[in-house]
């Protein structure tokens, strides 16, 4: 056996509009490198966090990944210990589910490299112990589970945790846009309302429930029709600059849907080709530059897989 992997885990956007904690995807490109060592010292070490993590600790009690792999660890009884590099290969604070691809790239490198004792769903209980750091120690698993199944997942419940993976309409494309401002996840989730009116959760229902039934029956204009978050959207618009107006112009561009990426700043499109993804792209991006404010695009296909070893 090899004492030591290298796993790429994806970027995934979550709430997908009206699926707040319940719903999300996973993209091309963006992610977090872990490289994970066994070591004979019974203990976690992070050794580096590179990339765009050079603002997080190395103290293992504060790491997403750290957090996941010592669950999992105890779990298995293992007696060695292992080393971690971390290599962030994607924007941390973004809404782009950064945490959740160092917790799920841990997991995932560990059972690799230990020959797979345990299964995705095992695996999902361990990403989840660390992501619940970032939320304020309220579970949700919107970032995890699509990053762990790849595509399209739901999240029918978090505890017990019970996740569904639907097929991903082949023409989709996503347009994100990243505002280089910072949102704090448990900031925007304390902004919250903690009560809803039974008419606006009716609506969202139906919305969440036509999104579902659109993604699965390939149906574009089911998706475009129930893309809309009636809830949450409104109430974190605030925290992103141009929101509304970049919004406008993504649909104008031709894009089926746009949204909050998770709790933000981050803002997703999506879109039937890339050619449209690419005008959506253009036309958020001007709306940024004409504020003066700093922004990065990605146009990126589903990513149907999930994390991959790229090094053993
Ligand atoms: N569903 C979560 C939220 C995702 O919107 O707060 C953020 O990690």
């Amino acid at each position: 056996m090899k004492n030591e992997i290298k796993v790429f885990a994806p970027a995934t956007v979550s709430n997908v509009g009206c699926g707040f904690d319940i719903m999300g995807f996973a993209i091309n490109k963006l992610g977090d490198e872990v490289k994970i060592k066994l070591i004979s010292r019974p203990e976690i070490v992070i050794k580096s966090i590179k990339g765009d993590g050079n603002r997080l600790p190395l103290d293992p009690r504060k790491n997403t990944v750290s957090i996941a792999v010592s669950a999992m660890r105890k779990h298995l009884k293992q007696k060695d210990g292992l080393e971690i590099n971390l290599y962030k290969k994607m924007p941390m604070g973004s809404g782009l589910g950064s945490s959740a691809a160092s917790a799920v790239a841990g997991v995932f490198a560990l059972n690799a490299l230990l020959d797979n004792p345990l299964s995705n769903e095992d695996l999902l209980t361990f990403a989840l112990e660390g992501e619940k750091i970032t939320s304020g120690g309220i579970p949700h698993a919107d970032n995890v589970a699509p990053c762990l199944y790849g595509g399209f997942v739901i999240v029918r419940s978090c505890n017990p945790l019970d996740v569904i993976k639907i097929p991903t309409p082949k023409k989709l494309y996503t347009t994100i846009i990243y505002p280089h401002v910072e949102v704090i996840t448990a900031d925007a989730r304390r902004m919250l309302k903690k009560h809803i009116p039974l008419k606006k959760a009716v609506v969202q229902w139906g919305n969440v429930a036509g999104l579902v039934a659109g993604l699965m029956s390939e149906n574009y204009n089911l998706i475009a029709r129930s893309l809309h978050d009636e809830i949450i959207e409104p109430v974190r618009a605030k925290l992103i600059p141009g929101f509304h107006k970049m919004k406008e112009t993504a649909l104008n561009s031709g894009a089926l849907g746009c949204s909050i990426s998770g709790s933000g700043p981050s803002v997703f499109a999506l879109s039937t080709s890339k050619e449209t993804a690419e005008k959506v792209a253009r036309s958020m991006k001007k709306v940024l530059s004409g504020m003066n404010v700093e922004s990065s695009v990605y146009v990126s296909k589903i990513n149907s897989r999930g994390p991959r070893v790229i090094l053993r």
